[in-house]
Order: structure tokens, then C-alpha cells, then sequence
């Protein structure tokens, strides 16, 4: 969609004004009616205006970004048919960079499969923006809006058309020219690096398929000590059958939403390349698929990390733990002062929290950096307690740790715990985003499907 700052209102558009005072009565009379029933409102302009039609919405608490967000959102798919919206915003930079945000999200459509395409928002005309402090939150809800888009294009597409190399070749396409730099890993040199863990997860997958190891750098200008960086890890499963423990198929139908993590800090890399970020950034995103074959990695099996922890198999459905372990052993390897993972980890996740808050835990200073950047940037993020309770519990029988003890209890908490191993004695945190990285209906923010969670959050924390 087109984010586009006006002077003047167009006549090809629906107007939406900040205020109805000024309108004609009738118009003013049928939008009031309207917006008892429904949160936003529009009406034919019946030749009193020159634009195509007026609407209005209803008003948010101030303080409240995903309120402001979910409205923009809202606004966006109501007012499809005719393409094209003059928005009448206030001028404060917090509300614009939200509303379109807001707009984006809510325009978005996934139809590249479908022969006819759908009739979404195509053009926001903003209006009565002025002064660069909000130009400027128009260029940066415009950049983390697709960046958040680019997300769920890839959370969306089918494993057919998403393996490892293409997630690879999407990367670098939309990292031309962004001052980031990739790196890939491919088998061979994860072998040199003794990743048995990811290795033993892409062991039953395609020729074509294998896993390799995606590594984005953004170098942040400000940073004091040059080496210094975080390291943001994201599963990337492209697809999960779960492996000799093969789910059901009920469970196993959206698994291509399994590379929610990478896609997700991917997209976020974009966006603070984009922004110019101070800090420097690095994405550690294993790409494998969790398939079945002879070569296929089993229960009982004993692996080996790339830090020498050895880990016996529980459930080869618990791979993106031991893809992401041999990730963060990579980004500790190469410096790392920080680490984060986002993953669609655990099924437990759902149980514990639903599709709306984004599970978090680890240690607390990052954790509340996260949490603030939640707020700011509209999202919803809760903490989870994790401590040596937790940790104990992912202790192996025969080797170091196990992948699952099999209880299921505290599933989502032991996932996050089983990671911290690999964190060493650096921080450390967790964000589980398997429920809320998908929608199964409609919502505010758009269609079904992928929503892009979490990339405006990790934006707004490590800028
Ligand atoms: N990819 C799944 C988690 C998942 C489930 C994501 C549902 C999105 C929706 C993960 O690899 C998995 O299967 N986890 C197991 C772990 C268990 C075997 C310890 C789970 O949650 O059941
Ligand atoms: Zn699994
Ligand atoms: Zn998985």
C-alpha cells in the first residue's frame, strides 16, 4: 500500500476527517447513526462533498498504541472497495507511526495464489501532517508496516515454494541495499562447525532442502566497542512433520508457519537497517526441515551441539530447541553480548497464554526491554517465570540435556529453559510467538493467517 503525505483532500477518495463539526448535516446525521452499531462508518457523499464518500471512526483511548493501530487497521478494511483514503490525521508523531502501521497491517492481503485479486486499500492519502518529527513517523511506520508485511508473505507462502535456499534467496533479495550483510552456512561448513543438533534435524530432508545456517549482520554506527552485538536467534523450520514422531495431521497442516522466528527476525533486521539503527545486530537463522526418511534422526538418539553439550532425543517433535542451540553456540562463538530467540517453539504456548500475548521469559533486564518496546510499539508481550527449577527439568538421563522429559509440564517454560543452556552466562531471553504469529480468523489487524508479530517490538527494543 501507498503511504502518501497530502496538502489538499482528493476528490477520488474516501475522506475521513479528524472532526464531523464541519460537515453537512444529513452526512453528519447518517455517520452518527452508523457508528452506534459499528466502528467505523461511511456513507455515499451524495454530491454535498466533492469526495467520493465521508467516513468516521471510532475514537481510542490516546495512551493505548494497539488501540490506535487496531483502528487504523479496521479503517483499512472497511474502506476497500473504492481504494483509496484521505485520512485526516492529528500531527502527533506517536499516533501517525501507529496509524500507519495500522493501515499497512490492516490492508494486507495474501492472494499471489489466487487467479483473481482481491479488492483491498491500495492508497492512503494522510493529511494534515506537518514539520519532520511527523514526516518522520510516516517514513517509520511506513518501514516497519512492510517489514511486517515482507514477515507474513513469508510465514504464509507453502513449504513447497519456501525451503531453506529459497528463505535464502527471499533474504538477500530484500537485503539489497540495505547495508546488511549475509552470510550462509551451508551444510559442509555446519558440519565443519559440528552443529550436530541442527545437522541431525535436516537429516531426513531433501537434496535440495538441507539446512544451512543464515547470518545477518547490521553494524550500528554508535556502537562504542566495534565487536559488541546482540544476537537475535530465529527458528526457522520451513516445515515440521514432527519427524518419527510424526504429528497427526490435524497438527501438522499449518506447519509451514514453523519458520515464524526467522522470518520474524529477518524482518526486523530490515527494518532497523532501514532505521539506521545504533546498535549493532545479528541474526542467527538456522533453516531446516524437520522431514522423514531412513536418515531421519530418532528417539533415544544421543546428539552433540557444536559447544560439545550432548543431548538424548525425547521427541524429534522437539527440533526447533536443538536448531536454535546450535545457533546460539554460533553467535556465542562469534562474540555475542546478548542473546534473544523468538520461535514458534511449543504447542504449550497456546495452552498457557492464547493468540494475543507473546509468551516471554529469561533475564529480567531484557525481558523488560521487551516488554517496554511491546507497549510503545503495540504489541503484547507477558512474562513467564524460568528458573533453575525449570532448567533442572531439561536435564538429560544419559547426556547432558534432553529435548523433552516427556511430562509436558510447564511445556512452554522448559522449552525457554533448554535454550538458556546454550546462553551460557549471558543474558538471555525467550519469546515463544507460535500462537500469535497466526490469526485463524479476520481480525483488526487483517486477514487470517500470518500476522507479523513481534517485528514492531523487536524493532522498538533494539534500535
Ligand atoms: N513447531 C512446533 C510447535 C508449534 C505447535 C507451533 C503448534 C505452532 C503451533 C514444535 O516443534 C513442537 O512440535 N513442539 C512440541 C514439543 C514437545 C514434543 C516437547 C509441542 O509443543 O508439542
Ligand atoms: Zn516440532
Ligand atoms: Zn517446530
Amino acid at each position: 500500500m501507498k503511504i502518501h503525505i497530502a496538502k489538499t483532500c482528493p476528490t477520488q477518495a474516501v475522506w475521513m476527517p479528524a472532526t464531523l463539526s464541519g460537515l453537512p448535516q444529513e452526512i453528519r446525521k447518517e455517520l452518527r447513526l452508523q457508528l452506534q452499531s459499528k466502528p467505523v462508518a461511511a456513507v455515499p457523499s451524495l454530491g454535498l462533498v466533492p469526495q467520493l464518500a465521508v467516513a468516521c471512526a471510532q475514537g481510542h483511548d490516546a495512551d493505548d498504541m494497539l488501540a490506535i493501530r487496531r483502528r487504523a487497521g479496521v479503517i483499512a478494511q472497511v474502506v476497500t472497495t473504492r481504494k483509496r483514503l484521505a485520512y485526516e490525521s492529528d500531527n502527533n508523531p506517536v499516533n501517525i507511526r501507529q496509524t500507519v502501521m495500522g493501515f499497512i497491517q490492516g490492508a494486507y492481503t495474501f492472494d499471489r495464489y489466487k487467479s483473481a485479486h482481491s479488492t483491498c486499500l491500495k492508497q492512503c492519502d494522510l493529511l494534515g501532517i506537518s514539520g519532520r518529527a511527523a514526516r518522520a513517523a510516516v517514513r517509520e511506520g511506513e518501514i516497519i508496516g512492510n517489514a511486517t508485511s515482507f514477515c507474513r508473505d513469508l510465514i504464509n507462502t507453502p513449504a513447497a515454494d519456501l525451503g531453506p535456499a529459497d528463505f535464502v534467496r527471499e533474504a538477500k533479495k530484500a537485503c539489497k541495499g540495505t547495508g546488511l550483510r549475509l552470510r550462509i552456512l551451508d551444510e559442509a561448513a555446519c558440519q565443519k562447525k559440528k552443529m550436530g543438533a541442527l545437522l541431525a534435524v535436516g537429516a531426513a530432508s531433501a537434496a535440495d532442502r538441507r539446512a544451512r545456517l543464515l547470518v545477518v549482520e547490521w553494524n550500528g554506527k554508535n556502537t562504542t566497542r566495534k565487536k559488541d552485538f546482540i544476537a537475535l536467534c530465529g527458528k526457522g523450520v520451513v516445515f515440521d512433520t514432527g519427524g518419527l514422531n510424526i504429528k497427526p495431521g490435524r497438527s501438522m497442516q499449518l506447519m509451514r508457519k514453523d519458520m515464524g522466528g526467522a522470518a520474524t527476525v529477518l524482518s526486523a533486521m530490515i527494518a532497523l537497517a532501514q532505521l539506521n539503527g545504533k546498535q549493532s545486530i545479528r541474526a542467527y537463522l538456522p533453516l531446516v526441515e524437520n522431514s522423514i526418511s531412513a536418515e531421519a534422526f530418532r528417539p533415544g538418539d544421543v546428539l552433540t551441539a557444536a559447544d560439545g553439550t550432548t543431548i538424548e532425543i525425547g521427541n524429534t517433535d522437539a527440533e526447533g530447541r536443538l536448531a536454535l542451540a546450535d545457533a546460539m553456540c554460533l553467535a556465542k562463538q562469534e562474540g555475542a553480548q546478548k542473546l534473544v530467540t523468538v520461535a514458534t517453539l511449543t504447542g504449550a504456548a497456546m495452552v498457557a497464554l492464547g493468540r494475543i500475548h507473546v509468551p516471554i521469559m529469561g533475564d529480567q533486564d531484557i525481558v523488560d526491554q521487551l516488554s517496554h518496546a511491546a507497549t510503545s510499539s503495540g504489541e503484547k508481550v507477558w512474562q513467564l517465570p524460568m528458573d533453575d527449577d525449570h532448567k533442572t527439568m531439561v536435564r538429560g538421563k544419559m547426556a547432558d540435556l534432553t529435548n523433552s522429559d516427556g511430562s509436558g509440564e510447564a511445556g512452554c517454560i522448559t522449552a525457554g529453559a533448554f535454550l538458556s543452556y546454550f546462553a551460557g552466562n549471558l543474558p538471555f531471553a525467550h519469546c515463544d510467538i507460535s500462537p500469535a504469529s497466526w490469526q485463524n480468523k479476520q481480525h483488526a489487524l487483517g486477514p487470517a493467517g500470518a500476522t507479523g508479530v513481534l517485528v514492531s517490538t523487536l524493532v522498538d527494543a533494539f534500535r
